[in-house]
């Protein structure tokens, strides 16, 4: 049997795959759809103090393709007062027991800490309140004037050293803390706001990297304007265009955290692959956005019998069996991974007549002939050191 279940920062999920704070997040009604779904977890939409309708439309994008998107929504959201109430969660939750977290984006520090105030006093004046766990997010890259946290190392520490002073995580902390973080790019920034997560370790449960790449600009060409409203048209992109720095992220982050801290990866996974490969990274869970918007509730039963698939072909049962395991790139590997594609080929082409088969590999054979002959002439006249 293939078990996807895992656990971060304490909190165990049925499945390893649920869905990122934003996208179909707003509402109980629609958070009710994910509790429904293999989802391993019920993350809610960013909160604010109080509610707001955020920036003016259009400010989200699609590439027509599928493979980027953009966001520029400016937090709209039903206020943190909405997000932890025990109404809103058990309307969400309904007869599911997964997990219920949520996400709190203040515009201050201020606000940030009256947040996690609230929290904590609901959940102490009723302990019947399912809060699974709380993820700070300092990455939003779409307020007007607020440059993303996560970018000035200053203000990221002194957010972590304020919000872990708060009695809520004296001692053995309320609920588990997550951090939402932006993407970074070089190798010193990583160390750099690893060191910072570090150094609050015993408050800081996990770790999701990332949030969208900000102060990303799509163009209408045709009205030779920006496609998104707000801010200039800048927005954070999304998609499968951000799978591959989300990876190198989840990787960084893995090797520089310290082990108690577990990392969730997060950042243009559309499919049981993107989800495995996040895994070999050293992601203890993923999450889906875009993909989650685009496609619906739907994506994570997909996604989990995807994921299901690789590991019962790869002879995996359980998650820590490839957990950051990822390993160095080999002669061998890439042999391997050859005849793998080969084989995939030749399967693909089961259905197609043995002399159509004979005629394809008759072309490859020449081809590959050609491309000896043209590789020996030109090292017989010297024409390779170009
Ligand atoms: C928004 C975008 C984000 O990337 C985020 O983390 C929170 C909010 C937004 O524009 O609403």
């Amino acid at each position: 049997m293939v078990d996807l279940s895992t656990s971060i920062g304490g909190v165990p999920l049925s499945t390893c795959i649920y869905n990122a704070s934003g996208p179909r997040t707003g509402s109980s009604a629609a958070m009710a759809k994910i509790a429904a779904s293999r989802s391993g977890c019920v993350l809610a939409k960013s909160a604010t103090v109080s509610s707001q309708t955020g920036n003016d439309q259009p400010r989200t994008w699609h590439e027509e393709n599928g493979k980027a998107s953009l966001n520029s929504e400016g937090l709209p959201n039903n206020g943190i007062d909405y997000y932890i109430d025990s109404k809103t969660i058990s309307e969400t939750l309904g007869d599911s027991n997964k997990p219920y977290m949520v996400s709190i984006s203040g515009k201050t520090l201020v606000d940030n800490l009256l947040m996690l105030g609230k929290i904590s006093n609901v959940m102490k004046a009723d302990p019947s309140i399912k809060i699974a766990g709380v993820e700070l997010n300092l990455a939003c890259p779409n307020i007007v004037g607020k440059p993303t946290i996560g970018y000035d190392f200053d203000q990221m520490e002194d957010v972590l050293k304020q919000v872990t002073s708060l009695p809520c995580f004296k001692g053995s902390a309320m609920f588990p803390l997550g951090i939402k973080m932006p993407p970074y790019f070089d190798r010193p920034h990583f160390e750099h706001a690893a060191s910072i997560l570090n150094k609050y370790k015993s408050c800081i449960s996990y770790v999701a990297s990332i949030n969208t790449i900000g102060n990303a600009l799509a163009i209408d060409s045709v009205a030779e304007m920006p496609c998104i409203r707000a801010k200039g048209g800048f927005a954070g992109l999304s998609g499968p265009a951000v799978k591959y720095t989300a990876l190198a992220n989840v990787k960084q982050m893995r090797e520089l955290l310290d082990e108690s801290i577990d990392v969730v990866g997060v950042g243009g996974v559309a499919n049981g692959i993107d989800a495995f490969e996040m895994i070999l990274c050293g992601a203890s869970a993923v999450q889906v956005g875009t993909c989650h918007w685009t496609e619906g509730p739907s994506c994570f039963d997909r996604m989990c019998s995807e994921l299901e698939g690789i590991m019962r072909e790869k002879g995996y049962n359980s998650i820590d069996d490839f957990r950051g395991k990822l390993k160095e790139w080999s002669k061998e590997g890439a042999a391997l991974s050859r005849s793998a594609k080969l084989a995939t080929k030749s399967i693909g082409d089961g259905g197609v007549s043995t002399a159509k088969q004979g005629t394809d590999s008759n072309s490859i054979l020449i081809a590959v002939l050609f491309a000896v002959i043209a590789i020996l002439l030109a090292d017989k006249f010297n024409l390779m050191e170009l």
